[in-house]
């Protein structure tokens, strides 16, 4: 076949790039995060490109069946971003009636402004509790303390990676009729008690953005057991369409659903196409469709990215905690298995060097570090302009130090042994001449 050329040609220019690249310690740059993808994912793009039909399609339903398959929960609708799928997953929590306009949501401070923006939005209070140093997740007995008459849900996120204490999570939200939503998106792979993180909640996102677990390049997906959830999320995610048919009692393609001219709605013509009846005045946040062929290969090769992605972080927290007590180190609750999005580790307080020197040493080697997300996000300046929409339960003593002392670095797949080596020997050397 004429086609099979173009991936000849991919496969050859790609064993091409392979043999030309080599790490070169202080001169490449090691990443936060990079997409670790070959010739299959090119591939498999430009096959989903050729079929000529640019939108989501059948590689964006395959992926979604596929997602929802491995998280445990029936339905997913795939996104452009993880952002997206957050603001999906609240609309629909809205629209179903679980949560409502002046209700409040019990938050992580350190997060993505995205994750909690929706709530804002939509006149429910985002309730910041303070977080453990080590899970970067609540701090337990705060949350404990932090439900009140107003609160109808907790949003747990999974920082890093590190799943929350799901059981602590679920007793809560049972003994008080909370709703629970995950926010997987740096979580990817994660296990809490043997089940996947985003298996728990009423409903979970996730995030395909470069650094994370698996890429699309952009993209996201929510993922729910709960069809009247899923119905919502699919009409705002698709202007406002809605995708569900009674007669096919199924989610349909709204071109091909032979009941396509069977008006849904009061008032209007009978004859009105399904495709422009607006259900609700929704948004359009669907991903294309050679990015979910890029994420089906992702998907496949998810066991071997946690592998890789685990033993780089062992092998940083036992190199780099062997040269002396500077750093509190990151780790998982009991009974938790961590698919790390990153190395994040707080410098401890009265350390003979700066969080500043630090970064600048790291830099100069070519080895990048990052904050973990936020630090305490009521610190920015954005969180003046939403003052009146949230509420801080408490002193957030730790999310301020995480502001201050902590960072992050890559453990990605792309990242090996002789990489991983000279982070510990660059480390090893900082803090020689600082001691
Ligand atoms: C915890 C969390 N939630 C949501 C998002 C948003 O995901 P995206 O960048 O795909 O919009 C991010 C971004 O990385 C994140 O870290």
């Amino acid at each position: 076949m004429e086609e099979d050329r173009i991936y000849e040609l991919v496969n050859e220019l790609w064993m091409k790039r392979q043999a030309d690249s080599k790490f070169v310690p202080g001169e490449t740059v090691i990443k936060i995060g990079e997409a670790t993808y070959d010739n299959e994912e090119i591939n498999a793009m430009f096959k989903a490109i050729l079929d000529g039909w640019f939108a989501m399609g059948k590689y964006g339903k395959e992926f979604e069946s596929n997602l929802s398959n491995f998280i445990g929960q029936k339905y997913c609708a795939l996104t452009n971003s993880g952002s997206s799928a957050n603001l999906l997953a609240i609309e629909s929590l809205i629209k179903t009636g679980k949560i409502t306009d002046g209700d409040e949501v019990i938050v992580n401070p350190i997060t993505f402004p995205t994750t909690f923006r929706p709530l804002v939005n939509n006149g429910i209070k985002p309730v910041f509790v303070d977080v453990d140093l080590k899970t970067l997740n609540f701090d337990e007995e705060k949350l404990k303390d932090s439900v009140g008459d107003k609160t109808k849900m907790i949003l747990a996120q999974h920082t890093m990676g590190i799943p929350n204490n799901m059981k602590l999570i679920m007793d809560i939200a049972e003994e008080k009729n909370l709703v629970v939503m995950e926010d997987c998106c740096d979580a990817l792979g994660s296990k809490y008690d043997g089940k996947n993180v985003g298996s728990f909640g009423d409903v979970s996102t996730f995030s395909f953005y470069v650094p994370h677990h698996i890429t699309m390049g952009e993209g996201g997906a929510l993922v729910t057991n709960e069809l009247e959830i899923m119905k919502h999320a699919r009409a705002m995610r698709d202007g406002g369409v809605w995708q569900w048919c009674d007669k096919c009692n199924d989610f349909v393609d709204t071109r091909s659903c032979p009941h396509k001219l069977l008006s849904i709605y009061e008032g209007m013509p009978e004859d009105t196409h399904r495709n422009f009846s607006f259900h609700t005045f929704g948004y359009k946040v669907r991903p294309m469709e050679f990015q979910a062929a890029m994420g089906l290969v992702q998907m496949r090769k998810l066991p071997d990215f946690t592998k890789r992605r685990k033993d780089n972080f062992e092998k940083l927290v036992n190199g780099i905690s062997s040269l002396g007590d500077y750093f509190i180190f990151c780790s998982g609750p009991e009974n938790s298995d961590v698919n790390w999005f990153g190395f994040p580790f707080i410098i401890k307080d009265g350390t003979p060097f700066s969080r500043l020197e630090l970064i600048e040493w790291l830099e100069k080697h070519k080895i990048e570090p990052r904050p973990i997300l936020a630090g305490n996000i009521l610190k920015h300046k954005a969180a003046k302009e939403f003052e009146n929409g949230f509420r801080v339960a408490g002193e957030m003593k730790n999310s301020d130090k995480i502001l201050r002392d902590g960072l992050f670095l890559g453990v990605h797949p792309g990242i090996d042994d002789e990489r991983i080596n000279f982070i510990i020997d660059t480390f090893e050397r900082f803090i020689k001449t600082r001691r």
